[in-house]
């Protein structure tokens, strides 16, 4: 431990989100959580009490963490907003931005005669975006982006549009990075700087980030 986060309270969201659709469908997405969950790790590792709000992931809970599993955009919102005040946010999650208007009681079934069905889907609240409005906001909210194309301008967008602090951005459906692999390469942002993280193994690129975290709150 290097403990250059003791006595902070480090909140982290990871995984995917479910939305149910109906008593056996849902819509969700690729993420593993891995990234997130190396993040947490690193925390603890460097002193920080650390909570860490999962989504729907086959994981082992890191040790000296506590955590809250989620299942829906809806409730990870809810955990994480519950879990204020801390000293850091960072939003590691893939929160769905859409989610079924409503959940069907039933299975739906098929229809003779049509090819077709519709899903009405409404936006989700933005969890990253809130908490860095938050009356109680923490002084260092960092942003993940999952971006397969110009990755420099799509993250500096969410930067200065969700009012982050920093945001990591990793390239996703290329080797070596993203969703579903155990190495990482991110492309972190910040106010007037940038550096490059990996490619590495998750866990020691989540060290990287948790090291610059920690430069960013004592700069
Ligand atoms: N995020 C969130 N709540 C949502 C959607 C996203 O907190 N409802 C957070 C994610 O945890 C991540 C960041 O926002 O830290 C970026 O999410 P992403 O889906 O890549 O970006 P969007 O802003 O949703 O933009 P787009 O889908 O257009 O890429």
């Amino acid at each position: 431990m290097n403990g250059g986060l003791a006595g902070k309270r480090v909140l982290v969201s990871a995984g995917p989100t479910f939305e149910d659709i109906d008593p056996v469908r849902f819509i969700g997405n690729r993420s593993s959580g891995r990234m997130g969950f190396a993040v947490a790790a690193a925390a603890v590792e460097a002193g920080a009490e650390v909570v860490l709000v999962a989504g729907p992931v086959h994981l082992p809970t890191p040790d000296g963490v506590q955590r809250i599993d989620v299942r829906s955009a809806a409730q990870l919102h809810d955990a994480v907003l519950g879990a204020l005040p801390a000293d850091v946010y960072i939003g590691a999650a893939a929160v769905a931005d859409f989610t079924p208007r409503a959940v069907s009681e039933h299975k739906i079934k098929k229809t003779a005669g049509s090819d077709t069905l519709v899903l009405e889907l409404v936006r989700t609240r933005d969890v990253l975006a809130e908490v860095a409005a938050h009356a109680s906001r923490p002084s260092l909210v960092v942003g993940f982006a999952a971006e397969t194309h110009d990755v420099e301008r799509y993250a500096l967008g969410k930067l200065e549009a969700k009012r982050l602090d920093m945001i990591a951005a990793n390239r996703v459906g290329v080797d070596g990075s993203g969703f579903e692999s155990a190495e990482n390469a991110l492309d972190v942002y910040w106010p007037g700087g940038k550096r490059a993280l990996g490619p590495g193994p998750k866990t020691e690129v989540a060290r990287q980030l948790i090291h610059l975290i920690q430069k960013q709150m004592t700069a």
